[in-house]
């Protein structure tokens, strides 16, 4: 036996009670008469004493241990003279009268606390020993909680759970596959699949109504904090719907979320056109946490003698409050922000507001104070009020206007983590064109439905054509995205030749589903959210490694496995892959 209870158990109630326990040694406290160990386990931290005094042995044994190693202990529950008020086991201790050593253990490379002097690598690299830490075992049990409350919910709401396959047809749609050669098969390959896509639409074929999976994802593309090679979506699809309906339903699931995990009421959520979002915010994933919009100056500014604004398509302002007081280092300092080439500025002109009702701004010599005026009355700016400007192409400046919001956002304090701002996006358009390839792409994916109204634009116009597609942001991070499908054969076609398809290609690579929108095919639409975005924000946090138990570094490696990883000679022959020689 190793535990009457766990290291988070007890309780005053438990003074007088013998119990055993087992854990990890988390502090060795030696005051030369008493030694007290910090034993921990998932559930807490409970603390046991050996007094030299009664048993000497027991004490100097203690004394021996090292941190992290796995011990149990027998004793009684007593009540502490020194109580800790920060931990529910805070007022008793354990006098250990057996203390049994289950497993030794080297000095950990970094400190097991909440906050540890690991660096990432190495904290990747013994994986198994930063989950043994607080925060994130927290996160590993809040997408559990997450995951369970989903399935309940789902599951009350009708849908079903039904797995789809891991070993898939690749398809030239979307980020980049992983391909996985097929020893039966010889020089055919299968693709792990970036989505579910088409195996849900082909269950509303088969009549399965509604349907969900919390599926594993793989995309070969470049990573970043809110990006992982292998990731997590909870995967729906209903038949019989409109976009109202998928909207309304998973509005519900993600307030249930909120209510169910952070007792938080979420308000209802706003409904963007992407174009507004575009305009407004600089970006199809607008943070509503703040105001701080996008106003045009183009008509204003342009033609008054200043050359970048004059060779600009736009010329875009913002408002910052307040911030008329910004020190010239601090508006250097933004200048060589939005220079970065992650960011695409090529300058940023400022206008201070003084309190005294004065302008002042880095191209006085272009602007009279009456035109800085009539800036200041276009953007509803106010005296001790900073503003920024940036001009640019169409193709671009919205993006930089956008990226500079949200950097003033965060350095003027106006992104509270704990603050929850959800909107629908909606209305994005179908297509987007790509001048590299000259062809255009599906902005969403080939199976979305373009809105009733634009069927017909497809034909003529296919850039103009808008998508029955939505998407749930919520403070600046895409958390998921879906739309209204094709269901009609035709349609589909239409949409594959616009994609710059052949018929024969559009055959070869979706023949099945093309097949199958011949048999019956019920209107269907549906959505996936990121299930580690999701619970990432739920913790008010955006680096979604720490919400994933055995996560992939920025190279796409598992460094604590070394994967990817040179296979043998054998296994090569059988699957007739030759490498190159490098
Ligand atoms: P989409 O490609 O928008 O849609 O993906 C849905 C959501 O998945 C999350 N996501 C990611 N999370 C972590 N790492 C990644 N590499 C990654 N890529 C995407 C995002 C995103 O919103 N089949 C469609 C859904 C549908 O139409 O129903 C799809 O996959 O949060």
């Amino acid at each position: 036996m190793y535990r009457t209870h766990t290291c988070g158990e007890l309780r005053i109630q438990n003074v007088g009670q013998q119990v055993l326990i087992s854990g990890w040694v988390q502090h060795i406290r030696d005051f030369g008469g008493t030694t007290f160990i910090d034993l921990r386990d998932r559930y807490g931290i409970t603390q046991l004493v050996f007094d030299m005094e009664t048993n000497k042995d027991l004490c100097e044994a203690a004394r021996k241990l090292g941190r992290e190693f796995v011990v149990s202990a027998e004793g009684m529950v007593r009540e502490r003279s020194n109580k800790n008020k920060n931990i529910p086991t805070g007022e008793v201790e354990i006098e250990v009268k057996k203390l049994k050593v289950l497993n030794s253990a080297q000095t950990p490379p970094f400190t097991i606390e909440n906050e540890t002097d690991g660096g990432e690598e190495l904290r990747m690299k013994y994986r198994y020993l930063d989950l043994r830490r607080n925060p994130l075992q927290h996160n590993i049990i809040l997408r559990h909680r997450m995951a369970l409350e989903i399935r309940k919910f789902l599951s009350d709401a009708n849908f079903l759970e039904i797995e789809t396959p891991y070993l898939i047809r690749s398809t030239p749609e979307g980020a980049r596959d992983f391909i996985v050669p097929s020893r039966m098969n010889e020089n055919q390959f299968y693709a792990l699949p970036q989505s579910p896509q088409t195996y849900k639409q082909l269950l509303m074929v088969s009549g399965f109504d509604r349907y969900f999976q919390i599926v594993r994802c793989f995309r070969d593309e470049d990573l970043r904090a809110d990006r992982q090679p292998e990731f997590t979506q909870i995967d729906c699809e209903m038949s019989f719907v409109e976009r109202e309906d998928v909207l309304v339903n998973f509005e519900a699931l993600t307030g249930h979320l909120f209510k169910a995990v952070r007792n938080i009421d979420l308000p209802p959520f706003l409904r963007m056109p992407y174009s507004e979002a575009i305009s407004l915010y600089g970006s199809d994933k607008p943070d509503i946490r703040f105001g701080m919009q996008i106003q045009n100056l183009t008509d204003l500014a342009k033609n008054k003698g200043f050359v970048v604004f004059d060779n600009a398509d736009q010329v875009l302002a913002l408002v910052v409050e307040g911030a008329a007081e910004y020190t010239r280092k601090q508006l250097d300092e933004l200048t060589e922000w939005i220079k970065r080439p992650q960011i695409g500025g090529t300058g940023l002109i400022w206008v201070k507001f003084a309190v005294d009702g004065s302008a002042k701004s880095s191209v006085d010599k272009f602007f009279t104070p009456d035109d800085l005026n009539n800036w200041k009355a276009k953007c509803n700016a106010a005296d001790g009020d900073l503003m920024l400007v940036v001009a640019g192409s169409n193709k671009n400046i919205f993006s930089v206007a956008g990226e500079l919001r949200l950097e003033l956002g965060t350095r003027q304090g106006l992104r509270n983590p704990d603050h929850f701002a959800p909107l629908w996006v909606v209305d994005f358009p179908l297509l987007e064109w790509d001048d590299d390839s000259k062809r255009f792409f599906a902005m969403h994916h080939p199976f979305t439905s373009p809105i009733a109204d634009d069927f017909a634009l497809l034909a003529t116009d296919p850039g103009k054509v808008r998508a029955n597609a939505y998407d749930l942001v919520i403070n600046g991070v895409e958390i998921g995205g879906g739309s209204i499908r094709i269901h009609d054969r035709n349609l589909q076609m239409q949409m594959f030749k616009a994609l710059g398809f052949t018929d024969e290609e559009a055959s070869a690579q979706f023949g099945f589903l093309l097949g199958a929108f011949e048999y019956g095919a019920p209107p269907h639409g549906g959505i996936a959210f990121g299930f580690d975005r999701f619970v990432a924000m739920m913790a008010g946090q955006n680096n979604i490694r720490e919400f994933i138990a055995f996560p992939k570094n920025n190279s796409g490696r598992d460094v604590m496995a070394d994967a990817p990883s040179a296979v043998s000679q054998q296994q090569l022959d059988e699957l007739k892959v030759k490498l190159i020689p490098r």
